[in-house]
C-alpha cells in the first residue's frame, strides 16, 4: 500500500512537513503533498506559499506542489516555474471547498463547470511542456450532487493523468457527512487512470474497513488522522498481532511536538502566531489521549510561551495514550 501525505493550508506547511518526515515519515509516506499555491495575473506568490515550494525546504523527501487556478496559462505558467525548480509531478486542486474559492470557480468549485474544465485540461495537455511533466488530479466528486461524477469522471478519461486522487465528499459536504464509498466505487469501475482514496481514514480500523471495500486499491492519502496521530502510516503497516507502545507513542509525539514548536519559534514572528498555529495542531492530536481534559483546556487557553509551555508539560506528564476505534472531528 502507497501511502500519502495530504496537503492541509496553514498545518502542513514546510516546517510541519520537516519535522514528520525526520519523526516519522522515513519509510511510511511516499509522497507529501504541498498545500496549494494559487497563480494570479502578476504571478506573484505570496510568502507562505514560496517558503513551501522552495526547494531547500523539500529535501529528503518526494514532495508534490499543487496548483489551485481555473485559467489553463495560470497553470502552465505555475508548472513551468515549478518544474524549473526541479519538480517533476504537480497536483491540480479541485476539492477546496471554502467560499472564496469556490464562488469564483476555482477548487471544488470548478466541479460545477464541467465544459470549462475540460477545454481547461485539454488546453493544459496540449502543451508540449506540460506532457513532460506527471499531472494528477486530487478531486471530490461534485459541487452539490453525486450525480455529477460521472461526467467528471469521463472528462477525466479524456487525459494522461498520473493519477486521481478522490476524496468522494460534495463541495457542500466541507467535512461534514460520510465520504461516499458508493460514488468511489463508481470510480473504481469507471476510470482509466490509477486511484488514491483520501477521505477519514483516522485509525488502523478505519484503513481495514476501507481495504475490505476496495481490496483493489493501492493506495491511500492521510490528512486529518495523521495529524491526530503521526503514527498512523506507521500502525498501519504494522503486522497483524503487533500492539503499539503507549509510552513510547506518548514519548515520539512530545519529541515531535517540541521540534516543530521551536521551528516555529525560529520561523515565525509574533508569539501569537506561533501559538495559534500549535493550538490549531492540538485541535487533532488530542484525540487519542485521555485522562488530560484540564491540561487541553490550558492549552486552549494559552496566550503566552509561557502558558503554553506549561500546560503542554502538563499534558506530557498526565494525558494517557490510547489509540481509539474511531475518532470524529
Ligand atoms: C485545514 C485544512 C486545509 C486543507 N488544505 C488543503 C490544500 O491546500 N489542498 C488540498 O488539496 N486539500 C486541502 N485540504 C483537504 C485535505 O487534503 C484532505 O483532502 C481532507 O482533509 C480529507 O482527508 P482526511 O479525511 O484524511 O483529512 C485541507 C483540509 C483541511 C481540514
Amino acid at each position: 500500500m502507497k501511502i500519502y501525505f495530504a496537503p492541509l493550508e496553514g498545518i502542513t506547511g514546510y516546517i510541519y512537513r520537516n519535522q514528520y518526515n525526520m519523526h516519522f515519515g522515513q519509510g511510511h509516506i511516499d509522497k507529501y503533498f504541498i498545500p496549494f499555491i494559487s497563480p494570479n495575473q502578476s504571478s506573484g506568490y505570496t510568502g507562505r506559499e514560496r517558503a513551501d515550494i522552495a526547494p531547500e525546504h523539500n529535501r529528503g523527501m518526494y514532495a508534490v506542489p499543487q496548483i489551485l487556478t481555473n485559467n489553463s496559462s495560470y497553470f502552465i505558467r505555475a508548472a513551468r516555474m515549478l518544474s524549473g525548480l526541479g519538480y517533476r509531478e504537480i497536483n491540480f486542486n479541485l476539492g477546496c471547498p471554502s467560499g472564496t474559492v469556490a464562488s469564483k470557480f476555482r477548487g471544488a468549485g470548478f466541479l460545477a463547470k464541467p465544459d470549462m474544465l475540460d477545454a481547461f485540461l485539454d488546453e493544459v495537455f496540449s502543451d508540449s511542456d506540460m506532457r513532460r511533466l506527471d499531472i494528477s488530479i486530487k478531486t471530490r466528486i461534485g459541487m452539490a450532487d453525486a450525480d455529477e461524477f460521472g461526467r467528471l469522471l469521463a472528462i477525466y478519461n479524456k487525459y494522461p493523468l498520473k493519477e486521481l486522487i478522490i476524496h468522494p465528499r460534495l463541495r457542500t459536504d466541507f467535512y461534514k457527512n460520510k465520504p461516499d464509498w458508493k460514488a468511489f466505487g463508481q470510480a473504481v469501475q469507471e476510470s482509466v487512470h490509477t486511484l488514491c482514496y483520501n477521505g477519514d481514514i483516522f485509525t488502523r480500523k478505519d484503513y481495514l474497513n476501507f481495504t475490505q471495500e476496495f481490496p483493489q486499491i493501492e493506495c491511500v492519502m492521510l490528512g486529518r488522522g495523521l495529524i491526530a496521530d503521526p503514527a498512523l502510516p506507521a500502525a498501519i503497516r504494522m503486522p497483524v498481532g503487533q500492539k503499539r507502545d503507549p509510552e513510547a507513542e506518548k514519548q515520539a509525539l512530545r519529541l515531535f511536538h517540541d521540534d516543530v514548536y521551536h521551528d516555529y519559534l525560529d520561523a515565525v514572528s509574533g508569539s501569537s502566531n506561533i501559538i495559534h498555529k500549535m493550538k490549531e495542531l492540538w485541535r487533532y492530536m488530542s484525540a487519542n489521549y485521555e485522562n488530560c481534559e484540564k491540561e487541553l483546556k490550558q492549552i486552549k487557553k494559552a496566550r503566552s510561551k509561557w502558558d503554553y509551555q506549561d500546560a503542554v508539560n502538563g499534558f506530557f506528564e498526565r494525558a494517557a495514550f490510547r489509540e481509539q476505534e474511531h475518532i470524529y472531528f
